[in-house]
């Protein structure tokens, strides 16, 4: 499965099976947590066998159960956009591997001993890993248009297919608070709208930029 396949397989998925990540597939999963954390502004961490997280009220509330594996989303301050970015990244190669997930920003409890926030760290959340005991469903789309900004109404094709992969991108619930322009010099502008939560709008920003990038293939343009 290839990562723009990955990206029409995907959806959240909350309930888990009791059943194990493989080592080979932990390794793949480490490998690209270490890449995505080599310049020292994430410090994604995976967190293997640890149910915790999710043994209590507010992850029954958010419908979680099984969950025993996820990736603690922290970085430095001010780095929640490439935290998007690189995270989602991580998403689909999950899914690639024939893992499910789900970005969970509220519905889960911080354990403090499982990973670190060094000083200027934030911690965004986390990603939940493992075998889904469903395949999770669509999310309800808007038109691609509501997208999307052009000088005229004709795109180019990879500018349409950059948008329709940026639509299936998780966002915190739902908001899809996203906008793409096209330049009249063909470069790409994206930007996130207002929105009355806005917490998570940077982290949202950078994975629909991942998405794009896939749908669009970053040979086609550049990002203004
Ligand atoms: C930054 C972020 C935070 C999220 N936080 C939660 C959460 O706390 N609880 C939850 O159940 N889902 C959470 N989600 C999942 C979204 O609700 C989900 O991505 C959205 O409804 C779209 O559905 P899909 O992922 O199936 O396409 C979060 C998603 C993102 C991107």
């Amino acid at each position: 499965m290839s990562l723009q396949e990955a990206i029409l397989a995907r959806h959240s998925v909350r309930q888990y099976l009791d059943k194990p990540i493989e080592k080979e597939k932990l390794d793949s999963l480490q490998a690209a947590i270490a890449e995505a954390n080599a310049d020292g502004r994430l410090h994604l961490q995976l967190v293997a066998d640890e149910p915790e997280a999710f043994a209590h009220g507010l992850a029954k509330y958010g419908k979680f159960s099984g969950v025993r594996n996820y990736i603690a989303l922290v970085c430095r301050r001010g780095e929640d956009e490439l935290l998007g970015y690189r995270a989602e990244r991580i998403v689909l190669l999950a899914q690639t591997l024939g893992l499910n997930s789900c970005w969970v920003g509220l519905t889960f409890r911080k354990q403090t001993g499982r990973y670190t926030v060094a000083d200027g760290e934030t911690m965004h959340g986390v990603i939940a890993l493992g075998y889904g005991a469903n395949q999770g469903v669509q999310h309800p789309q808007k038109p691609i248009e509501t997208f999307c900004k052009a000088p005229t109404k004709e795109v180019p094709d990879w500018f349409r297919r950059g948008v329709e992969a940026a639509v299936l991108a998780p966002t915190a619930m739902n908001m899809q608070k996203f906008e793409f322009e096209l330049l009249a010099d063909g470069r790409v502008a994206a930007r996130t709208r207002f929105a009355l939560i806005g917490t998570y709008l940077k982290i949202d920003l950078g994975i629909v930029k991942c998405h794009f990038e896939l749908g669009a293939g970053t040979d086609n343009f550049r990002w203004a």
